[in-house]
């Protein structure tokens, strides 16, 4: 099974990723990188090994509490985040 649908270190499920950062954004915080710091922060998705931090921002972005890591949307996000912890060296 390609599910992906929580983070596996702190125990946080995309759902309550997606419902925490709907209060975030109602109440100003819109900015994507601010809401992955804040639900770090809050939750501590992200925090541990940092493979769901692809699937937390394909959270942000469609709202959505679980993928398929097959999914071309998943794959470019995990690229993506491995190209900008890469740069970030
Ligand atoms: S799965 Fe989220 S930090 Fe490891």
């Amino acid at each position: 099974m390609g599910r992906v649908d929580r983070c596996v270190c702190k125990r946080v499920m995309l759902s309550a990723v997606a419902a925490r950062a709907a209060s975030l954004r109602a109440s100003g915080l819109k900015d994507e990188d601010g809401l992955v710091a804040r639900l770090a922060e809050e939750l501590g998705c992200t925090t541990g090994c940092g493979m769901c931090e692809p699937y937390v921002r394909l959270t942000l972005r469609t709202g959505r509490g679980w993928f398929d890591w097959r999914e071309p949307a998943a794959r470019a996000a995990v690229s993506e985040v491995e190209a900008r912890r890469a740069s970030a060296k």
